[in-house]
């Protein structure tokens, strides 16, 4: 299988995306180190369920937001596993509401889990993972090149992700590991419930995407898996957005009246009949 005799850290990857993405690692052949904050019982479900699939799992509790954390989390990795082929940077944090009343412990929180913690893990983890030339990936969002409402905490932490990404990939690739960051859109996951009207977000998707629907985690897996296989070694410090068509441009129909709507409707129908 393509991941198999590899280790992958996914931080944050007992539920929503990170375990979507533990999954299918998993399921192409990886161990997987799952890494979490505070609820130990679902990373223990989805620790149960890789281990269903076959694979190794090694689950490792630690708040990424605190460097000693980070610390120690490093120096498990090497003891216990010894091994690290792939480091997905999942975990995130982030506060909803106006920049002008965003208060300064949610921003640094911010930098701190979704920016400074890719640097201070890649930092301790880039030894094991040149050791057979690894894979760094940084989980962005579209919030990172758009703005969205209430929502510069994280965007703007993501960009400054994003640009982390490509610095770190003009010193890793030299050493054999690639860097590239994945930018998601909405996606059906607990972190929605922050919002103050989620259905207002499975609305956007809906409308936006040529798709027309909401992003599963599952949508993010196939992009993750790809750049973390010698097929994807020309890409290098990209930043790949995979968010449905979503950040494409205006549907002018959209911006029609619903009785204008509903009359475009009925003609295509017509002409369809
Ligand atoms: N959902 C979306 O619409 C969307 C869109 C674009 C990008 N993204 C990005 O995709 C990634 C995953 O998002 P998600 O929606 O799946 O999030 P989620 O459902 O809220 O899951 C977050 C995961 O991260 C862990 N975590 C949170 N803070 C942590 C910390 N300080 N240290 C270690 N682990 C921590 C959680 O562990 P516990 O369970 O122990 O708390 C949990 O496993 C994030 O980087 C997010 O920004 C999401």
């Amino acid at each position: 299988m393509k991941h198999d005799g590899k280790v992958a850290l996914v931080t944050g990857g007992t539920r929503g995306i990170g375990k979507a993405i533990s999954m299918r690692l998993a399921s192409e052949g990886a161990d997987i180190i799952l890494n979490y904050k505070t609820d130990s019982a679902t990373a223990e479900e989805t620790a149960e369920e890789i281990r269903a699939l076959g694979r190794k799992v090694w689950v490792m509790q630690a708040d990424v937001r605190d460097d000693k954390n980070i610390r120690a989390l490093g120096k498990r990795i090497k003891t216990d596993v010894g091994q690290l082929d792939i480091f997905v940077h999942n975990a995130a944090f982030g506060t909803m509401g106006p920049i002008l009343r965003m208060g300064m412990f949610s921003w640094r929180a911010a930098m701190d889990i979704n920016v400074n913690a890719l640097l201070l893990m890649t930092q301790q983890l880039a030894p094991l993972l040149k050791e057979n030339g690894g894979w760094v990936i940084g989980l962005s969002s579209i919030g990172a090149e758009m703005a969205f409402s209430e929502y510069a905490c994280i965007g703007v932490s993501k960009a400054a992700m994003e640009a982390l990404c490509r610095y770190l990939a003009f010193e890793l690739a030299p050493l054999g590991i690639r860097c590239n960051a994945v930018s998601a859109g909405p996606i059906k996951t607990r972190a929605l419930d922050w919002f103050a009207y989620p259905h207002a977000v499975d609305n956007y998707a809906e409308t936006k995407s040529p798709l027309h629907r909401m992003g599963k985690p599952q949508d993010l897996t196939g992009v993750v898996s790809f750049l973390c296989t010698p097929d994807a070694d020309w890409i290098v410090g990209q930043v790949i957005k995979a968010d449905g068509g979503i950040s494409l441009g205006e549907n002018f129909m959209d911006w029609l009246s619903p009785e204008e709507k509903a009359l475009e409707e009925a003609k295509k129908a017509k002409k369809r009949a």
